[in-house]
């Protein structure tokens, strides 16, 4: 059973996907097929259509997010969009980390660093999102990893601000590919990541702090994932872009939580 501070938590990143019109189409079919909310819900559309779905999702429960921000608030950077920016837009809570943020693009820890805080110093919540190659598990790294990320992720983040604060795991080798950590594996790294944010700021936080699944969540495996006592909900790329399969996995979250 969740903590009572840990309300589940399910997130629809969906990444660089969408023509406008299929966007307003997916949040329509999202928003009418919602039914409770037992699960906090939020999905991060892509930045050009982030006021056309924030105007939607101010009619529902459902929150807008950001897939990434810049940590400066204005100024010469072109291309980048900053915190003021997304919380004109209806935004409330901004993606840091991402795999294909550090893996793709290149962002350094130090980056990821100073987004996280510039978000929370916003008021927005950051999904810092964590987590090891394929290589890295190979090799029996996936908790030193998700350490290195964690506490360089969170450097400088107050425990008065943990609030502001989910972290996602997504173990690299899951994104995108089909393949999911068992329940096992999973529900093994979020203790570990609960354990060391209890280590770095007090049991209370450990365990007030949600910490969510991501890697290939569908509706076939999220309920298995999100019954495992440390795993809060799930971060979700590719089954996002269908309603119904983002609506079940919801449903799954609110089954398990309960
Ligand atoms: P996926 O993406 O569900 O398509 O694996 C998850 C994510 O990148 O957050």
């Amino acid at each position: 059973m969740t903590q009572p501070n840990r309300t589940p938590f399910v997130g629809g990143n969906w990444k660089m996907n969408t023509t406008a019109s299929e966007a307003i189409t997916l949040i329509d079919a999202v928003q009418s097929g919602l039914k409770g909310d037992l699960v906090e819900v939020a999905v991060y559309p892509p930045f050009v259509y982030l006021r056309e779905i924030g105007s939607r999702c101010a009619e529902s429960d459902i929150l807008l997010g950001a897939q990434d921000c810049w940590h400066e608030p204005s100024g010469a950077f072109t291309g980048e969009i900053s915190t003021t920016m997304l919380k004109d837009c209806g935004v409330t809570s901004v993606l840091t980390g991402h795999s294909e943020r550090r893996h793709v693009i290149g962002e350094s820890d130090e980056l990821v660093n100073l987004k996280t805080k510039a978000a929370i110093g916003a008021g927005l919540v950051a999904v810092l999102c964590v987590g090891e190659t394929l290589e890295q598990r190979e090799n029996g790294q996936t908790d030193a990893v998700n350490e290195s990320q964690i506490k360089a992720g969170l450097a400088g983040v107050g425990k008065d601000e943990l609030g502001k604060v989910v972290i996602a795991y997504e173990p690299v080798w899951a994104i995108g590919t089909g393949k999911t950590a068992t329940p096992d594996d999973a529900q093994d790294a979020h203790t570990k990541i609960r354990a060391l944010v209890a280590e770095m700021y007090d049991q209370q936080a450990g365990e007030a702090m949600r910490i969510i699944y991501g890697g290939s969540m569908k509706p076939g495996n999220a309920g298995e994932l999100m019954a495992m006592p440390d795993i809060d909900g799930g971060l979700i790329g590719g089954a996002s872009l269908t309603a119904e399969d983002f609506l079940a996995i919801i449903d799954a979250g609110a089954t398990q939580k309960v």
